[in-house]
């Protein structure tokens, strides 16, 4: 049976201290959540040994929000899987709109930099999502399906067990604008599909699918009752541990 997550994506928030802060509140209300629900924290670079340390023992694991698309070397400035590994990261989030939008991550950057992960023993949380254009358009599923297909169709049924797909549509992210569950699950039901044409029906059903976008406490709970939603990447909401707690406290 596939796992329920409530992820916290903290993006270019938080001061260390501040981070380590969140995290310990995290931890102290993480108890009261569903033993069925997993939760994640992906913190930035420079929080994550600090937190990966609040995190021991409890049930919260640590992710990170991206990483490098090369195994090490001249590469200044960036983060590789390895180094991801030895702070304690148990997971990465890759594609990201933002990071699709602002840094020109491509689809086949994406494949590169899961395959990094996966070989370091890392879980993958890769984003898809359509703008607000592409949804106007209607291009939504062709949109969602191709990058699923892009990305995903490169990789083994036994890798996908560590890959974990979050559907963010752009138009809702930290916007206030929620998909409706309708919208949101109906793209689900898509991605659900097209992974099982490639991968065959048992796989597509064991892949945890998320949704992100303007997810909060007052609408979990709608969102997490659709079949296809297996729980959220949680922006804005997860900078509050009260909050975020809440939204895992939703199923
Ligand atoms: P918000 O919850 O702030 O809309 O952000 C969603 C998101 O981008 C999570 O990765």
């Amino acid at each position: 049976m596939r796992k329920k997550i409530v992820a916290g994506n903290w993006k270019m928030n938080t001061t260390v201290p501040e981070g380590i802060e969140l995290a310990k509140a995290v931890v102290a209300k993480s108890a009261e959540t569903p033993a069925n629900v997993g939760l994640i924290v992906a913190a930035p670079f420079t929080h994550l040994v600090s937190v990966a340390s609040v995190l021991e023992g409890s049930k919260v694991e640590l992710a990170a929000q991206n990483c490098a698309d090369h195994e090490k070397g001249a590469y200044t400035g960036e983060v590789s899987v390895d180094m991801l590994k030895s702070a304690g990261c148990k997971w990465t989030i890759l594609g990201h709109s933002e990071r699709r939008q602002y840094y020109g991550e491509t689809d086949e950057k994406l494949v590169t930099k899961t395959k990094l992960a996966l070989g370091a023993g890392l879980g993958v949380i890769l984003c898809v999502g359509e703008n607000l254009d592409q949804r106007e358009a209607g291009k939504h599923f062709e949109v969602v399906t191709e990058q699923v297909k892009n990305v995903l169709y490169n990789f083994t049924a036994e890798e996908m067990k560590h890959i974990v797909v979050a559907y963010e549509p752009v138009w809702a992210i930290g916007t206030g604008k929620t998909a409706s569950a309708e919208q949101a699950e109906e793209i689900h039901a898509c991605i659900r599909s097209v992974l099982a044409g490639k991968f065959g029906g048992q796989v597509a059903e064991d892949t945890t699918i998320l949704y992100g976008g303007s997810c909060k406490p007052s609408n979990a709970a709608e969102l997490f009752a659709q079949k296809d939603i297996d729980g959220g990447l949680i922006g804005g909401a997860a900078l509050k541990a009260d909050d975020f707690i809440q939204i895992a406290l939703s199923y």
